[in-house]
């Protein structure tokens, strides 16, 4: 007999099987008149309600009917989290001709987002960003990833792993922690002289901490090169951690490719990629693209071979990219909406993407991005019966209601 807590919805949609979801297999299962049943907060029943197993109801210590489409909690597994404050003057800037490596060159950027990082103490960064973590659990976010890339320096670059741990355990959704600290040049280092100390001097003690899970870089003229990323991958190889790599975003420097050969977890933005790394990411087994459309959106860039790397099979993830500098948008609703308008996503294909492959991203598909038996009773209630709502209305939270371990928290 089953027993445990009882939702009846009128549908109930997710991925199912083994992450990452590829090509047709991306699809997720709609079960109507559907029910999930969880214990302890981990799914013990998801399926119609008709088969439901004898006497689960009459077992149920609760029992609800809800109106909308049942989906499992959006997984965001590319944010710039924890930072401080924005840069809305540089989107101006942008708007009037002024380019992002322009202003980055200018003293903008990245590392103006680290001085203000710097100047404001570490319980006012966390006083900026309790809330948006909030915000990103009523647009439905039930796990997210946190970057460094902000901090700069050896002891900045700790300080915001650290303040990383500290919001995780400050919000109520899963975290992981991911060291970004290839992500500008500090005006005080050369480039060689700066990947040396992150390699040696600010990687392994934020492994040895276990401050971090994974080790990112972001590959572009106005960053870090190929070089930079093979040294990069070494080091978090040495760490054992997994790489992941800002690849390909506003020029095409071979980066998606060179990922994959370096078996990272991810290339990420992928704007420019090359026919070699589109062809690189479909063969990959180890490597996920993940999309970030609204950063696409936001720059006025070109969209990336999204099509392409869906229908050929690569390991397609959405995610928010939150950051002040290139998306400031929270909501992976929103990024849905971008993704079907602009990359041409399928409503189905987007909700895979950014549920269960990107939990697999962050390591975390043991227990999250999918409502199967097993995994934990993580998910969002939609106002609406159909997730084509989702991206047909921008602008429009659709989530109705947020559950984590089978307790409803929004
Ligand atoms: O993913 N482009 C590199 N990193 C971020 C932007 C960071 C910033 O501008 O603050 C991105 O787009
Ligand atoms: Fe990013």
């Amino acid at each position: 007999m089953v027993t445990g807590d009882v939702l009846f919805a009128p549908s109930l949609v997710t991925p199912v099987g083994t992450a990452p979801r590829r090509g047709r297999d991306l699809a997720p299962t709609i079960v109507r008149d559907a029910a999930l049943v969880w214990r302890d907060g981990t799914i013990v029943y998801a399926g119609p309600a008709a088969d439901l197993p004898t006497g689960v109801e009459a077992e149920a210590t609760d029992e609800l009917r809800v109106q909308g489409a049942v989906v499992p909690g959006f997984v965001d597994c590319h944010t710039h989290l924890p930072f401080f404050g924005w840069r809305a003057d540089e989107f101006e800037a942008r708007l009037a001709g002024r380019t992002y490596r322009d202003l980055q060159g200018g003293g903008g950027g990245i590392l103006r987002s680290a001085r203000m990082l710097a100047e404001a103490d570490d319980e006012r960064v966390l006083d900026f960003c309790v809330p948006l973590a909030e915000e990103m659990l009523a647009n439905g976010t039930t796990a997210l990833e946190l970057k460094t890339g902000y901090g700069l320096s050896v002891d900045g670059e700790l300080r915001q792993a650290r303040l990383a741990h500290r919001l995780a355990t400050e919000i109520p959704q899963t975290a992981a922690v991911t060291l970004l600290s290839c992500h500008a040049v500090p005006e005080e280092y050369e480039r060689k002289e700066w990947v040396e100390v992150v390699c040696t001097q600010i990687l392994p003690v934020a492994a040895a901490e276990g401050l971090v899970d994974a080790v990112d870089i972001y590959v572009e003229d106005i960053a870090f090169d190929l070089d930079d990323l093979a040294r990069v991958a070494e080091a978090a190889s040495a760490a054992e951690l997994p790489l992941r790599c800002h690849a390909d975003q506003l020029g095409d420097s071979g980066a998606a490719e060179a990922a994959v050969r370096l078996g990272a977890r991810s290339a990420d933005h992928l704007n420019h990629v090359n026919a070699g790394g589109v062809a690189a990411l479909c063969s990959a087994q180890a490597t996920a693209a993940v999309l970030l459309p609204v950063s696409t959106l936001f720059l006025r860039a070109d969209p990336p071979a999204a099509r392409g790397l869906v229908d050929g099979g690569a390991a397609v993830s959405i995610a928010t990219d939150f950051n002040p500098g290139t998306s400031p948008c929270q909501s992976l609703p929103e990024a849905i909406t971008v993704a079907a308008s602009l990359y041409g996503m399928a409503p189905g294909e987007a909700l895979t993407a950014s549920t269960l492959n990107s939990a697999w991203v962050l390591g975390f598909d043991d227990l999250l991005g999918s409502l199967e038996p097993g995994k934990r009773a993580d998910f969002v209630v939609l106002d609406a019966d159909d997730v084509a709502m989702v991206p047909y209305r921008p602008g429009h939270n659709p989530v109705r209601e947020v559950w984590l371990a089978g307790r409803r928290v929004a």
